[in-house]
């Protein structure tokens, strides 16, 4: 596994929760160098970029790294503009992805006009296409297209085990041996289900499910409702790894920030199971090292 990865995540941390600023000419460009500064880079010094673009069933990532890998700047939110790796609301994620774009061009100072996007294994090529041509709908050229497993792999570096990406509409596995991705498969049940669940059971909206399921100090009481659907990603994870022989699961993408879903995941396919400190990150931050 990268040695450098709990710092890199912790970086990339730092420089996607720089607050973002709006633009008021040169006289704020040494204070947006200093929010980038935070990151641990210098601006000064940074002679190319990566652009990654992960546009998800729950988030839309924007996430800059220098020519050494290293992150300097990024944002997300929120949005329905893709489910499952489909994208359904064309021209909401086209707008969504230049207000991105332009949110964090005004921090760095900089135009950003090359990209890197990613797609869950197994869809179809004409909806990479679609995703494609979102990125360069909102000014990027997009330069990679890689499919997410492979691109959090790119992070975590792993020599053999399965990468296991929990995101918000689907579950995404990769099997790794010897460092190259030797199986990958997608199926539904993600951080969706689990809000679901939550609205269902304590009679309130999706949006503030949302809100509760995401603060940790309320996932314990609410451990008991979500654990069936953890069971059924542990379930998922357990048929496709069936034929291989994996003895680590690392957990990535939203999801895996549940409290104890690691310890299930475990249960239910009898495999060690690892979440890096930062999970949400990994598939973005790969996705932005393939833009080359
Ligand atoms: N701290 C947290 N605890 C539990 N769930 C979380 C937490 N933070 C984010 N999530 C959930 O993670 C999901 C988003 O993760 P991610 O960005 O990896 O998915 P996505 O890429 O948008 O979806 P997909 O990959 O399925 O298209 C959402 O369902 C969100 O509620
Ligand atoms: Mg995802």
């Amino acid at each position: 596994m990268n040695p450098q990865l709990d710092a890199l995540l912790a970086r990339t941390e730092r420089a996607l929760l720089a607050p973002p600023r709006a633009y008021r000419g040169d006289r704020e460009s040494s204070r947006a160098q200093s929010s980038v500064e935070r990151a641990g880079v210098s601006l000064a010094t940074i002679r190319d970029y990566r652009v990654g673009v992960d546009l998800g069933t729950a988030y839309t990532v924007l996430i800059v790294l220098d020519e050494n890998d290293q992150p300097l700047a990024g944002t997300y939110r929120f949005a329905n503009v893709v489910r499952d790796g489909l994208v359904v609301d064309f021209i909401g994620a086209i707008d969504l992805l230049r207000e991105l774009k332009r949110e964090v061009e005004t921090r760095l100072g900089f135009e950003l006009t090359h990209a890197a996007t990613g797609y869950p294994p197994g869809v179809p090529r004409v909806e990479v296409r679609a995703t494609a041509n979102v990125v360069r709908a909102a000014g990027f050229d997009c330069r990679a297209e890689i499919d997410e497993p492979t691109a959090a792999n790119a992070v975590l570096q792993i020599r053999d085990g399965a990468v296991v990406d929990v995101g918000g509409g689907t579950t995404g596995i990769a099997i790794v041996r010897d460092g190259q991705v030797v199986y990958t498969a997608d199926e539904a049940t993600g951080g969706t289900h689990f809000t679901l669940v939550i609205a269902g059971a304590l009679n309130i909206s999706f949006d503030d499910a949302e809100k509760l399921k995401v603060d940790a100090r309320e996932q314990d009481r609410l451990y008991p409702l979500v654990r069936p659907v953890m069971e059924k990603v542990g379930s998922i994870v357990a048929r496709h790894i069936f034929d291989h022989v994996v003895e680590t699961i690392y957990l990535v993408g939203g999801t895996a920030n549940f409290k104890g879903i690691a310890s299930v995941v475990e249960e239910m396919t009898g495999v060690r199971t690892i979440v890096p400190t930062q999970p949400l990150f990994v598939t973005p931050l790969g996705i932005a090292m393939n833009d080359r």
